[in-house]
């Protein structure tokens, strides 16, 4: 197939790329290189020494003898530029992670509340229009957020996108039907998710696109088998208060001796997928497209849940690391539960890394390796939800 990867010079988007090419596919990037540039702009660099995106391509070259071919467009801004591009590579399917995907970065001040929802809404849109004006059938495979759910479920089991609601009419009648899953998000990055889902919904009905949507819980680890094959291919690291995810962010303040930070209690329940069966899912995802005319698939894509708090215990078991519980930056339930169904992919045959198997090899293999590259001013997260924290009120828990 020939796949266009959107993002595919980030944390995912890169490691997606090279599983794809390896397994036989012809694969474009698309990237606007921001998320290097909101690195220069926060100070803050990946753990991992990543190459720049001409010194990877070659590096794959070299060890693969593959090709994939990098355009420089912003999706958001440069319409016709990803037009043209859709029209001269004339995908099969376009996978889209060019979004900026961090909570807290979405939550800093007005200008990155206002870039998050121009860059994601914009990015999403402006390839819907693109695909309809190309008359192409193209699949598209975007990645979204477990956080579009909420993660107040009343108990219940997360289904995959669509709630089944029975109405009663006026007249007494039982209406069975699925809506979209009532969204809640937690931060406008989540918002911009939410948005997303519902052009999706749209443009599945009204020019039949062929759209899965995968929601996706957060990704801890850094190496796949294809990134692994020289250090060139590396995979970025994010441990910033901003960008690093909760696990990962977890193992390097292991690594370099700082007490683990637990926000809040640390009651908070998260979903979590390994950065290898992320990519394996995209595969799964682009063999398994909706006919034309159905309406948007959504997956749940994660593997399990897992208690905050407990995670930092399971790092500090392994590691001898401290736990320090810190002020709680967002506005969230203290406590929640979370169970989620993630059936699809399981049926499609992935087959998921448990934590237990890949936590003391990511310690061991990536934090503690680089730790001398960590700036440990850049660790604690600084971005406050609401205006009252700033003035040092917590934020009222819901
Ligand atoms: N990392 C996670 O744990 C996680 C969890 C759930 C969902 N996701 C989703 O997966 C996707 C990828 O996440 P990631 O962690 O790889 O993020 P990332 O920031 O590392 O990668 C995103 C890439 O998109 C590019 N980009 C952003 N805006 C663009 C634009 N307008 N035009 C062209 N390129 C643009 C960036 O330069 C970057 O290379 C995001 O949409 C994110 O919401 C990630």
């Amino acid at each position: 197939m020939r796949i266009a990867v959107l993002g595919g010079d980030g944390f995912c988007g890169w490691p997606a790329s090279l599983h794809l090419s390896d397994i036989g596919h012809e694969v474009a990037i698309v990237d606007n290189l921001s998320r290097r540039k909101i690195d220069e702009e926060l100070g803050a660099e990946s753990l991992t020494p990543i190459a720049t995106i001409n010194e990877r391509l070659a590096a794959w070259k070299e060890v693969s003898g593959k090709d994939i071919e990098f355009r420089n467009i912003d999706v958001a801004q440069d319409f016709e530029g990803l037009l043209d591009f859709i029209q001269e590579f004339r995908p099969d399917a376009v996978i889209h992670f060019a979004e900026q995907r961090a909570a807290p970065y979405s939550m800093k001040n007005n200008r990155t509340k206002r870039y998050t929802v121009d860059n994601n809404v914009n990015a999403t849109h402006n390839l819907l229009v693109a695909i309809v004006e190309s008359g192409l059938d193209v699949h598209v495979v975007h990645l979204g957020t477990m956080g579009v759910y909420g993660y107040g479920t009343a108990g219940m089991t997360i289904p995959e996108g669509y709630l089944d609601v029975s109405v009663t009419t006026e007249s007494g009648e039982t209406v069975n039907q699925q809506i979209l899953y009532p969204s809640n998000p937690g931060s406008v990055y989540h918002m911009t998710k939410v948005l997303d889902q519902n052009l999706f919904a749209f443009y599945a009905k009204n020019d039949e696109l062929r759209i899965t949507d995968l929601h996706q819980g957060i990704i801890w680890g850094t190496h796949t088998p294809q990134t692994q094959r020289d250090e060139r291919l590396i995979n970025r690291f994010d441990y910033d208060g901003d960008y690093g995810t909760v696990l990962n962010r977890f193992l390097m303040q292991a690594a370099v001796g700082y007490p683990l930070t637990v926000h809040g209690t640390g009651g908070q329940t998260r979903a979590f997928i390994h950065i290898r069966d992320m990519a394996k899912c995209i595969q799964i995802a682009v063999e398994n497209p909706p006919a034309r005319g159905e309406r948007m698939k959504i997956f749940n894509q994660m593997t399990e849940t897992h208690r905050v708090r407990d995670l930092a215990d399971l790092v500090a078991r392994i590691s001898g690391a401290e736990v320090a519980q810190v002020p709680n930056p967002r506005k969230e339930s203290a406590e929640n539960e979370l169970h989620v169904s993630n059936d699809t992919f399981l049926d499609l045959g992935l087959e998921p890394t448990h934590l237990a198997e890949g936590l003391l090899l990511e310690v061991e293999d990536v934090a503690k390796k680089y730790a001398d590259r960590a700036d440990r001013s850049k660790i604690p997260a600084r971005s406050l939800w609401t205006a009252q924290q700033a003035e040092g009120v917590p934020a009222g828990e819901k």
